[in-house]
């Protein structure tokens, strides 16, 4: 059966029926994407799987999709799949006499919207940059007067390299719209900027074209191409210690640097989120573009993250001490002579397991941090349910590590399917993955 739907493909005619659905959740058409004519080309990456999703998504929402498969895409993923979802055949031959008579590779490019790049390797990059026209895939490119949008996908390296590099800012510099590359897990066991964003994220893309908002997509506009997964939504992250007033001049405080919160509310706002951050008493500078409110105790930290709810995510990433003065002196405290005083000390709120009680108020994501020194998952797992959060971002910080005040982390994410082990990486690498992966989360819950 396969192979005599494949043959009718081939031959040209394509009489598949899948189900499509062209309404959404709530029953209304999806307008924005209705009649769109999408001409999909899909290059030879391992990412090529998730174009799949892809048409199957712009379908839903009412779009027409025709496809273009390099010979390198044909390695990854099979004209019929293609055929199948996207309900038209699939074009791959540039000098297939039936098709320039049906309808040659110009009328192709032309009879289309939007022009959607996904994967867009580095090789074919390259060859947009140059201009060449060696296949139907660049032919098309070429002959287009058509907006063009590319998905990059690729390894970091290759991503890095000058050449790609290069060819990334002619092709900017031409108009051509772009979204991600996301950071992440690479086929190659590698991880870094290269990963091609998701379905949800290159979907949005399209749409934010449509609805006109070209700067989303720009990377000469001012958002340097990166993917905006989390436009319009709002995080909450807390950072660095706090220090609890011992007296007008004394405190209790703790070695945490603030790194790993402050890299996470950068990481998030990169990816567009409107983000507040909570801070207590750090050496570092205000990240620009973010709202940052400085606290100092543990009670004035409660206090500002109760007030920025609501909010889609929150993540807690601050040491929070866990004590205080049962009663702060009034006046610096002396030495009398009797001895040193004792400190009478009460416990701080948890402001991670309030955030998590808030009912209505309860961040749509909430992620918590545990800094462990032994049975770093076992406590993590533990601390997870006891705290009410969704994850909990284990690591070790016992002395040999280096990880209180350093710049590498090693993380054990603990969820509620279990734990997923990451590689030691740099608390930069840290947020931009947990940044990532928040904004995947929540575009799957959408
Ligand atoms: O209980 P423990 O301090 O190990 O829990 C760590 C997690 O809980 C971190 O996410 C931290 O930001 C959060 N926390 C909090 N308020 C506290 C203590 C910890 O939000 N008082």
């Amino acid at each position: 059966m396969q192979e005599r739907v494949a043959a009718r493909i081939r031959a040209g005619y394509v009489c598949i029926t899948v189900p499509i659905c062209i309404f959404n959740g709530h029953g209304e058409p999806q307008a924005l994407l209705s009649s769109k004519r999408i001409l999909l080309i899909v290059a030879g990456g391992i990412a090529a799987y998730k174009t799949l999703e892809l048409i199957r998504r712009l379908r839903e929402r009412g779009a027409s999709v025709r496809c273009i498969l390099t010979k390198g895409g044909a390695q990854f993923v099979t004209p019929l799949s293609l055929a199948a979802l996207s309900g038209d055949r699939v074009y791959d031959d540039l000098f297939s006499l039936t098709d320039e008579a049906a309808m040659g590779h110009i009328e192709l490019s032309r009879d289309a919207d939007l022009l959607v790049v996904a994967p867009a390797t580095a090789d074919l990059m390259a060859k947009m940059a140059a201009g060449m026209a060696d296949d139907l895939a660049t032919t098309a490119l070429l002959a287009t007067d058509k907006p063009v949008l590319i998905a990059p996908a690729m390894n970091v390296r290759m991503w890095e390299h000058a050449a790609t590099r290069a060819n990334v800012e002619t092709l900017a510099s031409r108009g051509v719209l772009r979204v991600g590359p996301g950071a992440g897990d690479m086929a190659c066991g590698e991880f870094g900027e290269g990963r091609m964003a998701e379905p949800a994220e290159i979907l949005g893309a399209i749409e934010s074209f449509f609805r006109g908002d070209v700067a989303a997509v720009s990377p000469s506009a001012g958002a340097q191409g990166k993917a905006r997964p989390l436009a319009g939504r709002k995080a909450l992250v807390t950072s660095g210690p706090t220090h609890e007033a011992i007296d007008p001049v004394r405190y209790i405080a703790n070695r945490s640097s603030g790194k790993q919160g402050h890299a996470i509310a950068r990481a998030l706002a990169g990816l567009g989120a409107e983000t507040v951050l909570v801070s207590g008493p750090t050496g570092l500078a205000d990240p620009p573009g973010i709202s940052v409110i400085h606290v100092e105790s543990a009670r004035e930290m409660l206090a500002a993250c109760q007030k920025a709810l609501p909010v889609d995510v929150a993540v807690c990433a601050a040491a929070v001490s866990d004590w205080r003065m049962a009663q702060e002196a009034g006046q610096k405290l002396k030495k009398n002579g009797g001895g040193p005083p004792a400190l009478a000390l009460t416990e701080n709120p948890d402001i991670l397991r309030t955030l998590g009680e808030a009912g209505n108020l309860r961040p749509g994501l909430l992620v918590g941090f545990a800094a462990e020194t032994e049975k770093v998952v076992e406590h993590a797992k533990a601390k997870r349910k006891k705290k009410g959060a969704d994850w909990i971002l284990a690591n070790d910080v016992s002395p040999a590590t280096g990880t209180f005040g350093g710049d590498a982390n090693v993380i054990h994410l603990v969820d509620d399917s279990g734990v997923e082990d990451w590689p030691r990486m740099s608390k930069e690498e840290v947020a931009r993955r947990l940044a990532q992966r928040i904004a995947e989360n929540i575009s799957i819950k959408d």
